[in-house]
Order: C-alpha cells, then sequence, then structure tokens
C-alpha cells in the first residue's frame, strides 16, 4: 500500500504569483482529488498583496480552470473555498511575519491540524534570503509537529551565492528540513533512468566506457521567453536549465549504482559523479543567442527584439557542453550535452551510441555506413525508450538496415502527470530522494563557476534551427554528431 501523508498546513509563500497558480495550486488539487492529500489539510498562501480569504479562492478558482485539469463541475470551487485560506506579507517586515505567525496557528486550530507544516518558497531568487531569515526570526522554522521548507530553483546565481544560501538556511532550518526543488526529478521518464539503469541487466551491462562511445543528453524546446526577460535576462541557459534540470539529467546517467533506495545513499552518488567531471576548458562551450526566424512555420522574433530585452544582450539562449566524466565507468566517453529555447521542438532526450563492432563481416555497398547500435531514452514529450538496431533486410544478398523496437509510455500508461504533483506528494512524505541536497547543487555550481566567470562569445542562430554551427563543430571536436531527436511538435 501507498504511504499516506500526515495531515499538515501547506503554506504557499509567493501565492498569487506565476509558479503558484499555474503549477502548485493545480498540482495540490489534483493531489486532494486522487485521495493522496491527508484529509483535513489546508492551503495558506501568503503574499505581499493585501487580499481577502475569498478573493484568493477566486483567483486559485480561475487558476483551476485553465491548468487545474480534468474535475467534476464544482469540484475544485469546493476544495478553494473548503481548503485555502491566505495571509498578506505586506512589506515583509518582522510584525508581518509575527502576523503570518499567528495566522498559521489560527488555521491550524480551524482545521484541528497538529502543527506538521510545509513552508513553500514559489518566490524569485533574491527573495530566498529574506524569507528564509524572517521565517527563521518568526519562530516558524520549528513548530510542535514537523517542518519542511521547499526551495524552488534557481538555489543561487553562483557557487559563492549558492553557499551563503545553504549557510543561511543551515542556521534555521536542518538539512533533513530542506527540500530543494528540481521539477525534472519529479517526471516519471527521469525517475525511469534508475529503473531502466538498476532492474534491467542488459542495460547495466552497456553502460560504461567498454561498450559506449558517447552520451548524450539534449533538452530543446521550441518556446521562446514567453514574456519572462526580466527573469531570463539575469539568468540566461546555463542558470535556467544547465545548473539544474540538466545537470540532474547528467548526474543520474554517470552515477554509480547506489547502496540502497535511501535518499542519501542516490545523492551521495550523484554528488560523485559531479565531483567526477573534470573543470570544462573554454573550448568545450558553446553559447548561442536566437535570431529571427520560423518556428513550426510561423515567423517568431530574435532574442533581441523580445520585449523587455536589454539592447544588444549577450544572455545566452542556447549551451551546449563537451564534458568528461573521469572515473572508471566513463572515462574517455565524451558527454555532449544541449539544451536550447526556440530550437524546433520540444524534446528531451539521451542518446548512448555503441560501439562499432570490431570487425565488418558484412560486405557493404559504398553508400551504406553500418549505424551504431543506440540506447534512446525518450524523457518527453514523446516518452519511452527506443533502441535502434542494425538488421538484414530479406532476400538473398546481404542487406543491413537501421531498425527500432520502441516501448511508449503513453500506450501503456496513458499521459504521465506533471513532475510537480509527484515531488508535492513526496514533500508531505517526507521522502527527499527526489530533492537536490546541499552539497548537490554547491557541487553543480562548481562546474559551471569557471564558464560563468570566463563567458565564451555568444553565437547565434536562426530560430527554428538545430542551434549554431558551433555546437557541431564542437560535437565534430569530439569525433561525433548530434543526434537530432524525431520532431513532434510541442513547446
Ligand atoms: C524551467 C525554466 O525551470 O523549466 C524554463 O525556467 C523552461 O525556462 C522550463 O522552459 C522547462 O520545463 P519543462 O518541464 O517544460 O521541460
Amino acid at each position: 500500500m501507498a504511504p499516506v501523508a500526515e495531515p499538515h498546513l501547506f503554506v504557499v509563500l509567493g501565492a498569487t504569483g506565476d509558479l503558484a497558480q499555474r503549477k502548485l495550486l493545480p498540482a495540490l488539487f489534483q493531489i486532494h482529488r486522487r485521495g493522496e492529500m491527508p484529509a483535513g489539510s489546508a492551503v495558506l498562501g501568503a503574499a505581499r498583496k493585501p487580499m481577502s480569504d475569498g478573493e484568493f479562492q477566486r483567483l486559485a478558482q480561475e487558476s483551476l480552470t485553465h491548468f487545474g485539469g480534468e474535475a467534476a463541475p464544482g469540484e475544485a470551487d469546493l476544495w478553494c473555498t473548503g481548503s485555502l485560506r491566505f495571509q498578506s506579507l505586506g512589506a515583509g517586515g518582522p510584525s508581518e511575519y509575527a502576523a503570518l505567525a499567528a495566522r498559521v496557528a489560527a488555521v491550524e486550530k480551524e482545521f484541528g491540524l497538529s502543527g506538521n507544516r510545509v513552508f513553500y518558497l514559489a518566490l524569485p531568487l533574491e527573495a530566498f534570503g529574506p524569507t528564509i531569515e524572517a521565517l527563521g526570526q518568526a519562530g516558524l522554522s520549528k513548530g510542535p509537529g514537523w517542518t519542511r521548507l521547499v526551495i524552488e530553483k534557481p538555489f543561487g546565481r553562483d557557487l559563492e551565492s549558492a553557499v551563503d544560501l545553504n549557510t543561511l538556511v543551515h542556521r534555521h532550518f536542518d538539512e533533513g528540513q530542506v527540500y530543494r526543488i528540481d521539477h525534472y526529478l519529479g517526471k516519471e521518464t527521469v525517475q525511469n533512468l534508475l529503473v531502466l539503469r538498476f532492474a534491467n541487466m542488459f542495460v547495466n551491462s552497456l553502460w560504461g566506457r567498454n561498450f559506449v562511445e558517447h552520451v548524450q543528453i539534449t533538452v530543446a524546446e521550441s518556446l521562446g521567453l514567453e514574456g519572462r526577460a526580466g527573469y531570463y535576462e539575469q539568468a540566461g541557459a546555463l542558470r535556467d536549465m544547465v545548473q539544474n534540470h540538466v545537470t540532474q539529467v547528467l548526474s543520474l546517467i554517470a552515477m554509480e549504482p547506489p547502496s540502497s533506495f535511501e535518499a542519501d545513499a542516490i545523492r551521495s552518488e550523484k554528488v560523485k559523479a559531479l565531483q567526477s567531471i573534470r573543470p570544462l576548458r573554454p573550448s568545450d562551450v558553446v553559447f548561442g543567442q536566437y535570431g529571427p526566424g520560423k518556428v513550426d512555420g510561423a515567423p517568431v522574433i530574435g532574442y533581441q527584439q523580445e520585449p523587455g530585452v536589454a539592447k544588444g544582450s549577450t544572455t545566452e539562449t542556447y549551451v551546449a557542453l563537451r564534458m568528461t566524466v573521469a572515473n572508471w565507468r566513463w572515462q574517455g566517453v565524451p558527454f555532449l550535452v544541449r539544451t536550447g529555447k526556440r530550437l524546433p521542438a520540444k524534446a528531451t532526450q539521451v542518446v548512448l551510441t555503441l560501439r562499432a563492432p570490431p570487425v565488418s563481416l558484412f560486405p557493404l555497398p559504398e553508400d551504406y555506413a553500418l549505424n551504431p547500435d543506440r540506447l534512446i531514452l525518450m524523457l518527453q514529450p514523446d516518452e519511452g525508450v527506443e533502441i535502434a538496431f542494425e538488421i538484414k533486410v530479406p532476400g538473398r544478398s546481404v542487406r543491413l538496415q537501421t531498425q527500432r523496437m520502441r516501448f511508449h509510455y503513453a500506450d501503456v500508461f496513458g499521459p504521465l502527470s506533471d513532475g510537480y504533483e509527484t515531488l508535492l506528494v513526496d514533500v508531505m512524505l517526507g521522502d527527499a530522494t527526489l530533492f537536490v541536497r546541499a552539497d548537490e547543487v554547491e557541487a553543480s555550481w562548481r562546474l559551471y563557476d569557471p564558464v560563468l566567470s570566463d563567458r565564451p562569445k555568444v553565437a547565434t542562430y536562426p530560430a527554428g534551427s538545430d542551434g549554431p554551427v558551433e555546437a557541431d563543430q564542437l560535437a565534430e571536436a569530439a569525433g561525433c554528431r548530434w543526434y537530432e531527436p524525431r520532431r513532434s511538435g510541442g513547446s
């Protein structure tokens, strides 16, 4: 039987913001619908704006209409009025946080709760420090029951700021109370990387330098800025995608088998894998920025023309990296990693290209190059696993052709849930396996700090293309070519 969480108060700081409205409240609602929200639990929204409980409930109802997924008529409204409350934080001073503490106690009394609390910081990076400090000062870091703190990405802007933020967090909270969230870890297919590797001997036996020629990770998006220039101009693709989402996928591929399925056993192996990565040299990094072009046949503007982008901005919207995981398993196997906005289609995939057979037995026509076998892990949107391999074309002469064996999640299980639902339930249960530990976030920043302080020149690529030609040259220098995802559209 699935474990059941204890009743609690789920406090969302930044409850009127985009993340809370688009992702968190809809995820909490779906958790409630599935019966996984412990009975009697409540949600307390908090934000600077003054707002009554009723106004917040109406705002949440509107969000659920747009983003809440399937529900019976009236179900969302009933949940909002029954379970949501709101507390204004005004200017965020000590008296406002004292009022928050009083409201937390009052809502717990109203719902008959015993003092288990989640504080979710759905806030911009610059608000994390002051909010954590204020929660601590208001006595909210410890409560009558358990208290858990969830911190969104980005956790810091570089190694130094991440270390400072960890120090501040640990002044008020024990590491065991802290859940640094990376929504990629909540994706079923990202978790499936562990199952694929450690529950299947045929996969496990291939996994490493003896059979793998190179590893590629692609996290492509066709979306552009989506009105987020204020944030993105300060972040860029390295901070927005690589330091967190892409590095999480990378560490799950590169890590050694953990001693158990416990949170710390897995997280320690991930940290070790990150620590084995050689420092990046300038020649290992390509930055790009999209210019005007066409996505899905429709013309789109370039990054420089996006509203809110500074004239002459050199913010990168594309990053390609060549990485070396210098451990016994992976030494000598290039890891090629890329992510970008305004690429032809949304696709996250990992491709392990296997070594060629040592001797070719078959007389091949001049125009046929033997394709290496590939293991293709499609993480989204067309989730599944494929194996590409050579077969003999029927007939008297020996002719080869590449074919694929496919498993698609959608064929067997239907649509997969958003990562947030999984992760929020894990917070409620106190399972930190899919969250990023303090040393892990620092190990990740340590990798990218040199790139941030010595930023490469930014190449341009037309929106809708596969990225800058410099990224192709990077792959060629590593002795390979990018393996393009199959295009199935989407964002
Ligand atoms: C977010 C980034 O963390 O992840 C966005 O800030 C990006 O820029 C998004 O679009 C991608 O997430 P997903 O789940 O759509 O791949």
